[in-house]
């Protein structure tokens, strides 16, 4: 599994607003926004492309377009959907996905009770949203949902994460093609499953559930 986690000051800047607990809604579903789009950057570093003929006013050249098939982004909800428009800004012609996750009170496992997804995933380039990556759990369940329709190549974003929870992911994923990409990696979990420092619950925020 490849971690790349961000190293760059207008992405720290952001995040110091976002973990800031007097940031209101709007501005946090903003920043949220435009964080995204710069992970985004990143994220779409292996992208598939293919070779195209254009021409410009000066002459014939080459370049590339996003490849067949499209790629999708899946947001994982509810806090994930917060990240869809900024990962769409950036990558228009994808396609887009929903998977809903939830904590069974009984097992405590994540399980899905929403999908909209195609069922064959096999040649499909997968990008999930998921603002923290906290234990892992809701993370990983969606990954494995996503290798039980056949993907193969799984990039997921998220704003933040800890030390156990790409720990967990790690060792879930094994040797397939996963690659995480952060906006940085936190301190620590604490006992009620925050991420430490965090920014509180990312859903509760986005929507003004606080
Ligand atoms: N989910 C959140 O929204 N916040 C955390 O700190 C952990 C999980």
């Amino acid at each position: 599994m490849r971690v790349h986690i961000a190293d760059h000051p207008l992405i720290t800047h952001k995040l110091t607003v976002l973990r800031d607990a007097r940031t209101p809604s709007p501005v946090f579903r903003q920043l949220t926004e435009e964080l995204v789009t710069l992970l985004a950057y990143e994220a779409t570093r292996n992208v598939r492309v293919a070779p195209v003929q254009i021409t410009t006013p000066v002459t014939t050249t080459t370049g590339v377009r996003i490849d067949e098939p499209r790629p999708i982004v899946v947001p994982i909800l509810r806090a994930g959907l917060g990240m869809l428009e900024g990962m769409v800004k950036l990558l228009p012609t994808a396609e887009v996905g929903f998977l809903g996750m939830v904590r069974d009170e009984q097992t405590l496992q994540p399980t899905t009770y929403a999908e909209r997804l195609p069922a064959d995933l096999s040649d499909r380039q997968c990008f999930v949203l998921d603002p923290m990556l906290a234990t892992g759990g809701s993370l990983g369940a969606a990954m494995e949902f996503l290798f039980a329709r056949g993907a193969q190549d799984i990039t997921a974003i998220c704003l933040l994460g800890t030390p156990e929870g790409i720990a967990k992911i790690e060792e879930q994923v094994g040797d397939r093609d996963v690659t995480l990409v952060l906006g940085a990696r936190d301190e620590r979990l604490n006992e009620h499953g925050y991420i430490v420092p965090g920014l509180g619950d990312a859903g509760d925020r986005l929507y003004g559930t606080v």
